[in-house]
């Protein structure tokens, strides 16, 4: 199955998307992780991308869509695959769309997560990350037994850079504008379905499976 989820930030696409590509027995693909992991790795990708993510603007498309042509040209991704992330607006979904067709396939369905603001600023203030493992915590809605360190490998939590208010009020503001014209473009394609993206995060991956199960 070719998936990619779309959905303002905080909506919890990471969180959705391990589960959901763990059911389908798929690959998670999402470019903020490729892209933190090239800022920490310190290579000129992530030093360019650094200087876009800290201000909450989009990565350019000519950078991000060769990213992602190499990575869904791996052998994993050829069965099927879940886009976190990407497409982000109307030109990068289009460039999908030939990538794709080059490769002789299409995308199955686009599961949009839905979230209000205040929730989606509620979900990123309090988000923090293991630097060890990766694993994302929250110090309310799934805080780790003791704060500052992750349960799954005793390494410490940090708050992402773009997470601070002035950037996430950028990154709606993006979303809105660049990315938010996706639904239209999905939907006229005839394979958008929407999620309601609040309540417990078990219940979330249930009504996306449901959805996933029965598109249209
Ligand atoms: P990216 O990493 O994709 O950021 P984003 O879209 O802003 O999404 P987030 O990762 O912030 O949130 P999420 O929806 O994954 O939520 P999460 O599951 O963590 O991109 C970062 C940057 O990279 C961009 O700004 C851009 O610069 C660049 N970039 C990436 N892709 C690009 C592209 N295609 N083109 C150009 N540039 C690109 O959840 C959030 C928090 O809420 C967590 O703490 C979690 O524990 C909690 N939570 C999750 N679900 C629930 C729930 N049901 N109830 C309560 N809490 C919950
Ligand atoms: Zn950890």
């Amino acid at each position: 199955m070719r998936v990619v989820l779309v959905g303002p930030p905080g909506a919890g696409k990471g969180t959705q998307a391990q589960f959901i590509a763990s059911h389908l027995s798929i690959p998670k693909i999402s470019t903020g992780d490729i892209f933190r992991a090239n800022v920490s790795g310190g290579t000129e990708l992530g030093k360019l991308a650094k200087e876009y993510m800290d201000r909450g603007d989009l990565v350019p498309d000519e950078v991000t869509v060769a990213m992602v042509r190499d990575r869904l040209g791996e052998d994993d991704a050829q069965q099927g695959f879940l886009l976190d992330g990407f497409p982000r607006n109307v030109p990068q979904a289009q460039i999908l769309q030939k990538m794709l067709a080059e490769f002789g396939t299409g995308l199955d369905i686009v599961l949009e997560l839905i979230v209000n603001d205040e929730e989606v600023v509620r979900r990123l203030a309090g988000r923090r990350t293991c630097r060890s493992c990766g694993k994302v915590w929250h110090v309310d809605f799934d805080p780790p037994s003791v704060a500052g360190v992750c349960d799954a490998c005793g390494g410490e939590l940090f708050q992402r850079d773009d997470d601070r208010e002035e950037t996430i009020r950028r990154r709606l503001e993006v979303y809105q504008e660049q990315t938010s014209p996706l639904i239209n473009f999905y939907s006229d394609e005839g394979i958008l379905v929407r999620v309601d993206a609040t309540g417990p995060v078990d219940e979330v991956t249930r009504r996306a499976m449901a959805a996933l199960r029965t598109p249209g």
